[in-house]
């Protein structure tokens, strides 16, 4: 199959090049024209373990190139998928769907023969429906069908969960577009992936629904580790033991300093007001939203109080960016918690193995080269990320390092028994 992918920005990028591997001819297209520049010149402008290994495969294999003009792009292709952001609009939350509209504009345009167009990014229920009416309205001759076919990666380990997905959900109303989304995952009917075919309303929803419950468990249990605090309680051994339940599962049940990054915070938000703007409000999620919201603050206050105040403090802080294996910053909890210490009078040496460049781009901090630079002659220490390497740190020498040995562990990577015996005073979420 040939395929254009509308924005090689994270999802066109990584679902382009995925798509490639599975033997189809891709060309990944984007406005910006030093991003591929960067990418014909074998550059990936994000990190994303494994990514690099996909592109170079591919494009050495003919099967990948990378192009500014859409019109090439979509010209002679089987399907042309629509990979643009689709940000938060600035005031309301709803999704500012802009690019994605004048992608439309400019894919009706190029259409040479029958394609399929398939929306990729995340967009609320009835886009795809809006996208078709701009697509005929360009150019009523043009043969196409729509299609949804939602993402459904997790930043850092995208390449896995494309590779091998839970299931893929594509929407849409024609046999003839079924035939060619099956032809594109054919691979994946090998290793008996489940292919959810449905209407492309429930595609859409799919997506956010899937995601604002994934964002509901987080929050569920970071508020059992506030309940766990307060009645002396070990919120891992409450996770595990619901978990256990197979009705319940035991996956993202970790509580920590509340869910960031680039999707839940923008889902959830952009859920919460289609639903309110249609007379179906989702009470539930608005909740979600202001106590993840609310839980940042908390956070914060957490630390100050474990440090007895931080004015005049300095604090070593181990991770920035909303996860592990990402230098993605996008609403991480570090971008309210460390300003709200700096307010307070405290400075900040922090470490993130992948995210300092990232972050400087929005706070000042004292950037430091690693963990143990992070540590030296600091109050304290705070892990905000659990990257592996904060996991098996040198306790030894961290109690050396530190003025006093203080650590607030957000991410419960460390088990108090153990950090009792290395002699801290160990602060962690949801445990005694
Ligand atoms: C999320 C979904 O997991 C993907 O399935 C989806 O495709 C993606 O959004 C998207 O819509 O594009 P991602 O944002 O990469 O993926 O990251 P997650 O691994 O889901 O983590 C999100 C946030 O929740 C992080 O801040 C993480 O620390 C937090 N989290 C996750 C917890 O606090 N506890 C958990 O148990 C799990």
């Amino acid at each position: 199959m040939r395929i254009a992918m509308i924005g090689s920005g994270y999802v066109g990028l990584v679902s382009g090049a995925c798509l490639s591997e599975f033997g189809h001819t891709v060309i990944c297209v984007d406005k910006d024209e030093k991003k591929i520049a960067a990418l014909q010149a074998g550059g990936i402008p994000i990190f994303e373990p494994g990514l690099d290994e996909v592109v170079a495969a591919s494009v050495k294999a003919g099967r990948l190139s990378f192009d500014t003009d859409l019109g090439r792009a979509v010209a002679g292709a089987d399907a042309v998928f629509i990979g643009v952001g689709t940000p938060s609009r600035r005031g309301d939350g709803h999704a500012d769907l802009s690019y994605v509209f004048a992608a439309a504009e400019e894919i009706a345009r190029a259409l040479t023969g029958y394609a399929v167009v398939v929306t990729k990014s995340t967009v609320p229920v009835g886009t795809s429906r809006k996208v078709e009416e701009i697509i005929k309205q360009a150019r009523p001759d043009a043969e196409f069908d729509m299609a949804s076919n939602p993402e459904f990666l997790r930043e850092g380990s995208a390449i896995e969960d494309f590779r091998r997905p839970d299931r893929v959900v594509v929407g849409c109303d024609t046999d003839r577009a079924r035939d060619v989304m099956r032809e594109i995952y054919r691979p994946l009917y090998l290793s008996e992936t489940p292919i959810v075919f449905t209407t492309r309303e429930s595609s859409e929803l799919i997506k956010y629904a899937a995601n604002a419950f994934l964002a509901v468990k987080i929050t569920f249990i970071n508020e059992m580790a506030d309940i766990c605090e307060k009645v002396g309680g070990d919120v891992q051994d409450v996770a595990r033991g619901m978990g256990l339940d197979g009705r319940i599962g035991n996956k993202f049940l970790h509580a920590g300093p509340g869910y960031g990054g680039s999707c839940f915070p923008k889902d959830t938000l952009a859920l919460v007001q289609t639903a309110q703007s249609i007379g179906a409000p989702t009470r539930i999620v608005e909740a979600v939203v202001a106590v993840n919201d609310r839980r940042k603050q908390d956070m914060a206050k957490k630390i100050e109080t474990a440090f007895g105040g931080v004015k005049g403090k300095t604090i070593a802080v181990l991770g920035l960016t909303f996860k592990p294996n990402t230098d993605d910053m996008r609403d991480a909890p570090s971008l309210v918690i460390l300003p709200y210490l700096q307010a307070a009078g405290a400075t900040i040496r922090a470490y993130d193995p992948e995210g300092c460049k990232e972050a400087a781009k929005h706070m000042q901090l004292d950037y430091r080269k690693d963990a143990y630079d992070a540590l030296d002659g600091a109050d304290g220490v705070v892990i905000l990320t659990e990257w592996n390497e904060f996991r098996a740190l040198d306790l030894p020498r961290v109690k050396a390092a530190l003025k006093q040995p203080l650590m607030v562990d957000l991410r419960n990577i460390y088990r108090p028994a153990q950090m009792a015996e290395a002699g801290f005073r160990y602060i962690s979420v949801g445990r005694a």
